[in-house]
């Protein structure tokens, strides 16, 4: 695809970043599984060693499949440039690495993934790094907790598991004050419904693992840079800004501008850390963004049918869709994700914990799992599973007390997936 005017998502996810292989005309991304690719000689292998030429040298780094993936995913999140990796665990690692140094910390909200506050709360601690957890719907706190030792302000756009609305325009105003990066987990909304850079986001996260790649069959995650911060504004970005000790005294900002990110990413975070995603893996995601408009769409048609069916059946006590006009985050439902509130959300059983260990085992259509984001309807109580490392006030704070069950609906028949969780409710009240 040549650089065009101004393309529409749906042309984009289909061939942004592709062509036909040079080599062999082949039209679909071929998969380039290869570790190492040959020099034309050795001023060309300096060359790319310098970062004088942009090139592949080995697939820890960089393989023209992973490639491809990278500038879509960049595009359709209006970035200048992307790195993919092997979780989105490890995109969330990626991200802060070149931003944090020992001492330093990240301010982020309550309310994110049950893995990632374990991440957050225990492991970047190994790392000299620290988070501090504030509600992101109280701005003052964010204020509060940002200190001079704060290298980026970390939330998810669409929370999972509560499906809860971040209003990200509050959010990067507070983090431009303070002249920090805003990085967003746009995983749950994707950039079909969401495009955090367009509110502020320095850099988007995602795990490919859910709606980008869109079946079940993947782990993966990729950072998005929007090009758009300042490096070099303050002295609390060393490794992009000053001499980088690890790639002989390259300063990245000067030398790479919007895309210093990207390039220390790939240079140094990919190279050190390793974190890299596997060119087949790459392949099945580039299938699934093929499609990703036509199933973001069908998401929130069926999760705005159930949502509502829900909320009326009597053993259910609250449910939390943002779509649905009694939540909170309605409001922000036209202002940041225009096309929908995605297809996650909470519900809080009657009956408690037990009741919704029934729930789960009385469905039939939905399958109960650790993923979200499939084309299946998928269901999980998140205290006793995702979130159990979490205290019972974090899994309150995160959305996943012990009467809460998570849905991720799919783009099975509305009727179907009503009628599953019918019979389903029906045995877990008996
Ligand atoms: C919102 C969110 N971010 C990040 C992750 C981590 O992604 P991965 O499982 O690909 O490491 C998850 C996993 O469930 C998630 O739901």
């Amino acid at each position: 695809m040549t650089d065009g005017p101004s393309y529409g998502f749906d042309t984009l996810q289909i061939h942004a970043g592709a062509r036909p292989d040079p080599a062999t005309g082949a039209r679909q991304t071929p998969i380039y599984q290869t570790t190492a690719y040959v020099f034309r000689d050795a001023e060309h292998a300096a060359a790319l060693f310098n970062l004088q030429e942009v090139g592949y040298i080995y697939s820890r780094l960089t393989n023209p499949t992973v490639a491809v993936l990278q500038e879509r995913v960049a595009t359709l999140e209006g970035g200048v440039g992307a790195v993919c990796c092997s979780s989105g665990h490890a995109a969330q690692i990626m991200a802060l690495f070149p931003l944090m140094s020992p001492g330093k910390n990240v301010v982020v909200s309550t309310r994110l993934y049950g893995g990632t506050v374990t991440q957050f709360s225990q492991t970047i601690k190994r790392f000299g790094w620290s988070a501090t957890f504030v509600d992101f719907d109280d701005t003052d706190a964010i204020r509060v907790a940002i200190n001079d030792d704060t290298r980026a302000v970390f939330c998810e756009s669409i929370a999972n598991p509560g499906g809860y609305i971040t209003d990200l325009d509050s959010i990067s105003a507070i983090s431009d004050a303070a002249g920090i990066p805003l990085i967003v987990d746009n995983t749950s909304a994707t950039p079909y419904l969401c495009r955090p850079i367009e509110h502020g986001a320095t850099l988007v996260v995602h795990s490919l693992t859910k709606y980008l790649t869109g079946n079940g069959t993947v782990t993966g995650g990729a950072v998005v840079d929007s090009g758009k911060f300042d490096w070099s504004a303050s002295d609390k970005f060393p490794s992009l800004s000053q001499p980088e000790p690890a790639y002989h005294g390259l300063k990245f900002h000067e030398t790479f501008g919007p895309l210093a990110f990207t390039f220390n990413s790939i240079a140094i975070g990919l190279r050190d850390l390793g974190m890299t995603l596997n060119p087949q893996a790459a392949h099945y995601t580039l299938m699934g963004i093929e499609t990703l408009s036509l199933r973001m769409e069908r998401h929130v048609q069926n999760a705005m049918k159930i949502a509502g069916w829900l909320e009326t059946h009597p053993a259910v006590a609250a449910v939390t869709y943002a779509g649905l006009k009694s939540s909170p985050y309605n409001d922000r439902v036209a202002r940041i994700c225009p096309k929908g509130a995605g297809g996650l959300f909470t519900i809080a059983l009657k009956g408690g914990y037990e009741s919704c260990v029934k729930f789960v085992e009385s469905l039939e259509i939905f399958s109960h799992v650790a993923n979200l984001g499939d084309t299946r309807s998928l269901v999980i109580h998140s205290a006793s599973t995702t979130h159990r490392q979490l205290t019972e006030a974090q899994q309150v704070a995160a959305g996943a007390a012990p009467n809460v069950v998570r849905i991720s609906i799919g783009i099975e028949d509305a009727a179907d997936l009503i009628a599953d969780l019918d019979q389903a409710l029906t045995k877990a009240n008996a």
